[in-house]
């Protein structure tokens, strides 16, 4: 296979990511990225306002593709890249748009296709094509990615957490998705945000909320665990919230580290027992960890545990790979472009609702 050049464009939610990524052969090294974050703009509201999120996209977009294209030496206009793989969906609309809309752009301008990646896949494609060099305390990006799936680690199972999503993926060998089980209210790391919320702490609430649970007690409070014998494997966080809430309001006095710690430890505990649902009625190859919620170093801990029970491979994505970026975006759609799944700039939409494929 001749080497495929590509520039990614991630803006489903509150982050603006960018990567060029070439593929020679299997291995895909990331010439450059960028992610630039909203955080500060939506800590003012506690929450992403959709419309504030598209003009923060817009505002940086142009430059942060400016700099990723330099910083790859990638001469625009050249044709030197083969596609632009953009989210399409799902996400915020708005989001979404800009990311779309200036792949659509481009691609008109340099001719070349775009390639839709669905959210989720670049999630799923975070951890499932691990990178062979850095170890997750470095923050910078990881630059090498192995793209082989290697085809005796299927059926996977990924366990997918973040600020949208909950959900176990069953994946076969040919990369087809099958959801298993997804949350019937709140995702996991939009519980995280909401009692953190309720705790008095900073937007996004998920890694705050998870360093004051470092130092609280998990067992001072019994937060329910919710759906943990429904016999199936769907999630349901609103509750749990509500029982924070409610244990709030009751103890005036509750030291707020343990109940960030419990409330910490119902999510996990729920999270991992489905996981081990599924790794039994499944029998998977190995097992998946990605989304922002991954970044969650207990959440890590008890996979890894469950694993090494099980004696089965998982893989967790990278640290810099948890949160929304251009490179899993990148790496799903180099898949996707091996497959030959492009689209010209006249098909292309954004979904804000949008089936896992
Ligand atoms: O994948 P992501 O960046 O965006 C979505 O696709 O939603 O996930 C963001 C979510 C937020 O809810 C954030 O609070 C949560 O991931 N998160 C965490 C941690 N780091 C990020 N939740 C729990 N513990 C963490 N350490
Ligand atoms: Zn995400």
């Amino acid at each position: 296979m001749s080497d495929k050049t590509i520039l990614a464009i991630e803006t489903s939610c509150d982050e603006t990511g960018l990567a060029v990524v070439r593929q020679t052969g299997e291995r895909v090294t990331v010439l450059s990225q960028a992610v630039v974050s909203q955080i500060d703009v939506h800590a003012l509201t506690g929450g992403v306002v959709p419309e504030v999120a598209a003009r923060e996209h817009v505002q940086v977009i142009g430059s942060l593709i400016k700099q990723v294209l330099k910083e790859a030496q990638i001469a625009v206009g050249k044709s030197q890249l083969d596609a632009i793989a953009v989210t399409v969906g799902p996400g915020l609309m708005p989001s979404l748009v800009i990311g779309v809309q200036t792949a659509r752009v481009l691609s008109y301008l340099w001719n070349i296709p775009i390639v839709p990646v669905h959210h989720i896949a670049g999630h799923i494609a975070s951890a499932l094509y691990k990178s062979k060099q850095l170890p997750d305390s470095q923050s910078i990006a990881p630059n090498e990615f192995i793209l082989t799936p290697t085809t005796n680690l299927y059926p996977a199972l990924a366990l997918i957490v973040s600020g949208g999503h909950t959900q176990l993926i069953e994946i076969d060998s040919s990369l087809s998705y099958k959801i298993l089980g997804s949350t019937l209210d709140d995702a996991a790391g939009e519980a995280f945000d909401k009692v953190a919320r309720l705790l008095g702490l900073p937007y996004p609430g998920g890694p705050h909320l998870s360093e004051l649970a470092a130092i609280g007690d998990e067992k001072a409070f019994p937060f329910p665990r919710p759906m943990l014998h429904s016999g199936n494997l769907n999630f349901s966080f609103s509750g749990l919230k509500t029982a924070v809430l409610y244990t709030l309001r009751d103890n005036s006095t509750a030291h707020k580290a343990n109940i960030a710690a419990s409330f910490e430890l119902a999510v996990i505990d729920v999270l991992v027992a489905k996981t081990k649902r599924a790794l039994l009625d499944f029998v998977p190859a190995q097992l998946l960890l990605a989304g922002g919620v991954a970044a969650n170093q207990r959440l890590r801990i008890a996979l890894t545990d469950l694993a090494s029970t099980y004696n089965i491979p998982l893989s967790i994505a990278p640290l810099s790979l948890c949160g929304d970026n251009g490179i899993m975006i990148a790496l799903a759609g180099l898949v996707a472009l091996k497959q030959s799944r492009t689209t010209s700039w006249r098909d292309i939409n954004a979904q804000a609702r949008l089936p896992l494929y």
